[in-house]
Formats: C-alpha cells, sequence, structure tokens
C-alpha cells in the first residue's frame, strides 16, 4: 500500500483513515461512499496559510477553490480556519453564504459569470469580483452603479505560460478561454477599459496557469510575467496593483508517477513564488502586492477516498480482468474525461500485496465507465471494500446522477468518528424535480 500520513492499516489488517476503520464505515453508512479526513484538510490549509504568515509578513491571504469539493461543511471548515474561499457560481456562492461564510473572503471567478450571479456576489458583499470579459466589467460597472457602490475587482491575465498537465486542464495558454492575453495587448486594453468605469475599482490582477503542475518553474514565471505586466501598466497608467492572485494549480499524488507532495513541500513552492514576487517588487520599484493563492485540489484531494463494493468479476482471458463495482463515472468521471490514474487497494485486505493488474469498472451503461485501468491489486473477490484513494477533488464536484444513479454521500472523520457532510440521496430526490405536462398523463 502507498501510505499517506492519512492513511494506515489496523491490527485487522484493514484500511484506517481519519482513525477510522474503512471496512467498518462501508458497513455503517453503505457503498460507494466519499470520506474526507479532516485533520489533513486543516493541515494543508494551515500549511498554505503559514507560508504567507512567515515569509511575506502575513501580506495576503488563502482561498481555498472550492470547486475542488464543495459543501457547507467544508466552508465551515475554511471559516474556522480562518481562511478565504474562491467561488465560481451562484451555487457555490450560495452554499458559502449558507454556511455563514464571511463575504469579505470570497473572491468570485467565472469565464462567463450570469448577470443574476453577479447581482447576487453584490448584494451580498462579495469582496471581490475577478473580471474575466469586457462585458462582465460593464455588467458590474453598471450593477454598481445601481446600488451605489463600487465594486472591487481584478482582471484575470494569461501571461500565456504553458505547463505541462493535461491539456484539458491548462489555462494560461494562449488559445484559452480564460482570462486576457497580455501578448496580444487585449489585458493592456481590458486595464484602461476597467479604469474607465467609475463603479469598479481595479485593485490587481489574477493569473491560474492550470492544474496538477509541479514544475515550480511554471508557477514562477506567471508570477516574474504579471508582476512585469504590472510595472508596464503602472508605466503607462500611474496606477498600480494593490493585488495578485496567483491561482492554484500544485499537483498532488495519484499514483507513483507523480511525486509525493508533503505539506512543506507546498510550503517550499509558495516560498519560491514569494521570492520571485519580492525580488521583481524591488526591480521593477512596485510596492509588494497582497498575494492571494487558490489552491484546491492540493487541500482536498489526498484527504478523500472513495468506498465502494466489488460486484461482477470478469476475466476476458489473455485480455483484460474488469472488476466492477457499485459506483462509477456517476461519482468519478475523471477517467472518462482525462485518462486520470488512481491507486487503490481492497480495504478488507490492505495488507496483502498486489498480485494482479486489473481495470475498475463502474456500473453504468457503457463502454468508457471505468474508474481507473491498470490498477495494481491483491485478487478481488465479490463483496470486497475497494478503497480509491485521493479522490477528495473534482469527484463529488463533478459527479451526476447518470442513469439515474445516487450520488454517494460524503462523511468527515476526525479521530475515528465518522458523520455526514452530504447525506444519502434517495429515489424521491431523483424524481423531485419531474413534472409531466397534464397531456401526457392520459
Ligand atoms: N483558481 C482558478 C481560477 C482555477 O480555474 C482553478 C482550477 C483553481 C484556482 C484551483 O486549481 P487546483 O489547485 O485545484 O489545481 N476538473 C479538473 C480540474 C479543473 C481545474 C479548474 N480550475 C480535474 O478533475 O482535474
Amino acid at each position: 500500500m502507498n501510505a499517506r500520513d492519512t492513511l494506515k492499516i489496523n491490527a485487522d489488517g484493514h484500511l484506517e483513515i481519519g482513525g477510522a476503520d474503512a471496512v467498518e464505515l462501508a458497513q455503517r453508512f453503505g457503498t460507494p461512499l466519499y470520506v474526507f479526513d479532516e485533520a489533513h484538510i486543516r493541515k494543508m490549509m494551515n500549511a498554505y496559510k503559514s507560508v504567507i504568515e512567515n515569509f511575506y509578513g502575513g501580506n495576503g491571504l488563502v482561498l481555498y477553490a472550492s470547486k475542488a469539493f464543495a459543501c457547507t461543511a467544508i466552508y465551515a471548515i475554511a471559516k474556522q480556519e480562518e481562511i478565504g474561499v474562491d467561488v465560481v457560481s451562484g451555487g457555490e456562492l450560495y452554499t458559502a453564504l449558507s454556511a455563514e461564510f464571511p463575504a469579505e473572503k470570497i473572491y468570485m471567478h467565472g469565464n462567463n459569470k450570469l448577470e443574476r450571479e453577479l447581482a447576487f456576489a453584490l448584494d451580498n458583499g462579495v469582496k471581490n469580483i475577478v473580471v474575466d470579459s469586457l462585458r462582465e466589467a460593464d455588467i458590474l460597472d453598471k450593477l454598481a452603479a445601481e446600488r451605489n457602490i463600487v465594486q472591487n475587482v481584478l482582471i484575470r491575465i494569461n501571461p500565456g505560460v504553458e505547463a505541462h498537465t493535461h491539456a484539458f486542464v491548462q489555462t494560461a495558454r494562449t488559445d484559452s478561454k480564460f482570462g486576457f492575453s497580455v501578448a496580444d495587448g487585449t489585458a493592456e486594453q481590458t486595464v484602461k477599459h476597467v479604469l474607465s468605469k467609475s463603479n469598479i475599482n481595479l485593485r490587481g490582477f489574477h493569473c491560474h496557469i492550470g492544474s496538477q503542475i509541479f514544475e515550480k518553474q511554471s508557477f514562477v514565471l506567471a508570477a516574474e510575467k504579471v508582476m512585469d505586466f504590472a510595472a508596464d501598466i503602472k508605466e503607462k497608467t500611474g496606477v498600480e496593483i494593490k493585488e495578485l492572485n496567483l491561482g492554484g494549480g500544485f499537483g498532488v499524488w495519484y499514483n507513483d508517477e507523480d511525486p509525493k507532495f508533503k505539506p512543506e513541500d507546498y510550503v517550499d513552492y509558495v516560498k519560491a513564488l514569494i521570492v520571485a514576487i519580492k525580488d521583481k517588487a524591488k526591480k521593477l520599484k512596485l510596492s509588494e502586492p497582497f498575494l492571494l493563492l487558490e489552491p484546491g485540489r492540493s487541500i482536498i484531494a489526498e484527504a478523500g477516498i472513495t468506498l465502494y463494493t466489488v460486484g461482477a468479476i470478469k476475466d476476458i482471458a489473455g485480455v483484460k480482468k474488469y472488476v466492477a463495482v457499485d459506483g462509477g463515472m456517476f461519482d468519478n468521471p475523471r477517467y472518462a474525461l482525462y485518462q486520470s490514474k488512481y491507486t487503490a487497494l481492497l480495504a478488507n485486505r490492505a495488507a496483502e500485496p498486489a498480485t494482479e493488474k486489473v481495470s475498475i469498472a463502474g456500473k453504468c451503461c457503457e463502454s468508457g465507465d471505468l474508474i481507473a485501468v491498470d490498477v495494481a491489486l491483491p485478487k478481488a473477490n465479490s463483496g470486497d471494500v475497494l478503497a480509491v484513494l485521493t479522490t477528495g477533488a473534482y469527484n463529488y464536484s463533478m459527479a451526476s446522477n447518470y442513469n439515474r444513479n445516487f450520488i454517494p454521500p460524503a462523511i468527515l472523520v476526525n479521530c475515528g468518528k465518522a458523520e455526514y457532510i452530504i447525506k444519502p440521496q434517495t429515489y424521491e430526490d431523483l424524481t423531485r424535480n419531474d413534472c409531466i405536462p397534464e397531456r401526457l398523463k392520459k
């Protein structure tokens, strides 16, 4: 087994997470089940927080990118840890506000925010909105004027840095639906456009170069380019930015092709960014900006595992062995979308060595419904509890009711105690919003 510091094998040879026996969790809560280790979430939030406190004089704020996993409990944890959050839709904002998350620590993103989402944000005092189109700047200015307020905004800049990751999650290449390109001059035009408006106040710039990235240099380069751009803007307009938001994107361990980062390694990444920003600020005669970071995956991914029960097993001699579980692409579409890799183990026989490579199949009516391929496991039997590791980020948040399967519930585990943070769905939930027009009832 790949021992994460969140996971252990107990005396019964069972997988343990957050002090709780995974087999008992599966029995008590049923499967499929998302399980989150609270201590790890808090540890990661604090690792990011501490680096800003210790190496940047506290002149910044960590924002948890809640798209990675959003539910009221996670916003409650972020609130207790006194970090901020980023939200990308009215739904995430509503969820954060439902958890009484303070609006003055919420930043809102999105390449096509709807007018009603922007109005909702303004009406609730969202601290800062990251502008991603000229149209949005105009709408925001109008909405702010109607409310007689001045709304703080950042502009999303595309510094044109290529990060080596899966193409679908690269966001700062020249060909991207996100941000204004520095290279083609649209970033500068947008700054001037925003500065010409009276009800939006340009606080600074934002950039995010992609996700699941391990190359320190990509982050550093992006930060340097945005600082260069800030100096250029200061020279041309006399306006100096106050805030710099460098997005998220730090990679996590899914399987042994990935480095196994510890919280200290993420701290090192951020330190490198801070050094680069300080250097640039000095060279370019800019004041050191208020620094925002938006890690999502690296806070929550490794805190989460998914528990399944093994059902049908199909061994196609000389071709492949499928181990089917009671979940599938409806709880984790990442293999279907990105051919993502995972590590799995049998939670009820966690100490047994792997003896074969299998594909973990879901229960949806579609061949591509796989959770992972070529996963090393001991010989699985129907009824075994299968744990897929590092599923905390972008699993629940991209889950669906495909084939009218239930989106699994989620539990939070701490010192052996487990509680629901997302309750199970019921058949009634699935038909709750359905309606049959009268004419179809005859
Ligand atoms: N900030 C912005 C503006 C972002 O677009 C993202 C992620 C983040 C922060 C957080 O990045 P992280 O630290 O989580 O890497 N569904 C994909 C991931 C899409 C990420 C989108 N943006 C997946 O399952 O891998």
